[in-house]
């Protein structure tokens, strides 16, 4: 999720939990070095003939991540060694949304042959532990074809409704009535007693509500750290809590009730509930009728409850190995990355331009005198409209030319807006999110056009450049904000 929200994120820093900070690329791209080195290994040690030049890694992301965030995941993997050649980027809930349609299983046949109709429309909910991530699909080519293709119907949907943030609720009840500075010291001192007991409460989690809930706790750094603290002991401080009638200590358990534990869950299942509730009440989509739940939090018979007794018209599937779907169609996706044929524009896109001032189109306060004459800066110029459907593939073309002469290279700003009515690029919610620098090869004092072409129906926007009367192509460098 600090992916997803964060503006910044070459400054990004991440904390473990005794509070080091470490920057996140360092963390993300050695983390996809240990993958990489593992998968390097394994196929060594079974004795295949793989190459690494031969492997087309895929890294899946959230759909509803920004351009920013995908392309700093980019980064991450070519520091971790990884060919920027060899790199895809697949988004998570297109990747399951492949699996179930391709899953080998016969238990999941009747899924299979249900979701491979042509014309079927479904709407997959890939639920994480950061993230629900919502995307709608309709088959488009016949169930006897290995591989529909398969159409966006809407731009991609999602919220930061996760499983960790049922862990999050718990802890804080916890820190409640430990009190929080005693779960602070446990991370500093005690960092794997602190995980152990997030380890307990995943196994927890995952196991049907009971009546009592048995959560083991780490008794023996509880007691020291009490001491070191020089505070009253645990069973005064749970008689003392509110939590006192719905939490009982025996021994190394917490005996959890199961208004509690299910207290735990409601904030977030309400908030995914709520969320695929508004998706499909969204108009051009409010016929579709069968919801694919995937990820790990899928797995939660709470949830899936919870979704189906707020929309009882609906059909919902949960595939066998939902927590999985995400990392096996990726696979798929890695050979076969044509399987999507169109995606919708979440953002509207553009440059920023000017025109001959025209007093029919343009504001009045916007009249600008520049080189002998009137005219509108600032226009938002569409290369892409939301909610435009956009065929894998697409290019779309538009020509630059140089202001000065042996000028040897162009900035290019592409803006993003979340409308499809914006005129200006300093109107509300429209703002800058890459700047591309285009290099010009042999300078000269004639004026010089160069056309770029845009690539938006993929995983990643790209673009690439060429000077159009040498169609020589130009070095290209972009980089999102
Ligand atoms: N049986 C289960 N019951 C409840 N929660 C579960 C179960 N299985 C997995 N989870 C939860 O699912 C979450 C992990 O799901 P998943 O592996 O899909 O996340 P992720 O893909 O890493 O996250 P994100 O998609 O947000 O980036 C965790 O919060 C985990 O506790
Ligand atoms: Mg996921």
């Amino acid at each position: 999720m600090i992916l997803y929200e964060n503006e910044n994120l070459k400054q990004q820093k991440l904390k473990d939990v005794t509070g080091k900070t470490l920057a996140a690329s360092e963390v993300f791209s050695k983390f996809i070095k240990a993958l990489k080195d593992h998968l390097l290994t394994q196929i060594i040690e079974k004795g295949k003939t793989i190459k690494p030049h031969e492997i087309r890694w895929v890294l899946t992301v959230p759909t509803i991540w920004t351009d920013a965030s995908k392309q700093f995941m980019r980064k991450c993997a070519q520091q971790a060694g990884i060919d920027e050649e060899k790199l895809v980027i697949a988004l998570e809930p297109e990747a399951a949304s492949i699996f179930c349609q391709y899953q080998e299983d016969k238990r999941a046949s009747n899924e299979r042959s249900l979701l491979n109709r042509t014309g079927q429309k479904y709407m997959i909910i890939d639920l994480g532990g950061g993230t629900a991530d919502i995307t709608i699909h309709e088959t488009l080519t016949k169930s006897d074809d290995k591989f529909p293709l398969l159409k966006e119907l809407h731009h991609a949907i999602g919220d930061d409704c996760g499983g960790t943030q049922v862990d999050n609720a718990f802890m804080e009840v916890l820190g409640e009535i430990l009190g929080q500075k005693l779960i602070k010291l446990m991370k500093k001192k005690q960092p794997s007693a602190y995980l152990e007991l997030l380890r307990e409460f995943e196994t927890v989690k995952r196991r049907e509500i009971a009546n009592k809930n048995n959560l083991r706790i780490p008794l023996v750094t509880i007691n020291e750290l009490i001491e070191e603290l020089e505070e009253d002991n645990i069973d005064n401080k749970i008689k003392v809590s509110k939590y006192k009638t719905q939490i009982k200590r025996n021994r190394e358990t917490f005996c959890i009730d199961a208004e509690l534990m299910k207290s735990f869950f409601k904030p977030t299942i309400d908030r995914i509930v709520s969320l695929v509730k508004d998706t499909s009440k969204i108009k051009a989509i409010r016929d579709v009728s069968l919801f694919l739940l995937v990820g790990g939090f899928s797995e939660c018979k709470h949830v899936l409850h919870a979704l189906k007794e707020a929309l009882p018209n609906k059909t919902f599937i949960v595939p066998e190995e939902a927590g999985l779907s995400v990392l096996k169609g990726a696979v798929i996706f890695g050979h076969k990355t044509g399987i999507i044929g169109s995606r919708f524009m979440i953002y509207s896109y553009g440059t920023k331009v000017f025109e001959p001032f025209d007093p029919e189109l343009h504001e009045m306060s916007r009249k600008k005198k520049a080189g002998g004459r009137y005219i509108c800066p600032k226009i938002f110029d569409f290369i892409v409209m939301k909610n435009d459907s956009v065929p894998v593939g697409t290019t779309i073309k538009r020509e630059y030319v140089t202001d000065e002469p042996q000028q040897n290279f162009m900035d290019l700003d592409l803006y993003k807006s979340d409308s499809g009515l914006t005129k200006y690029i300093d109107e509300e919610g429209c703002y800058r999110v890459c700047k591309a620098t285009i290099d010009i090869p042999d300078p000269s004092d004639e004026q010089r056009t160069v056309e770029v072409e845009y690539y938006f129906g993929d995983t990643e926007i790209r673009m690439t450049a060429v000077e159009t009367d040498s169609g020589k192509s130009c070095k290209t460098f972009w980089k999102f904000i």
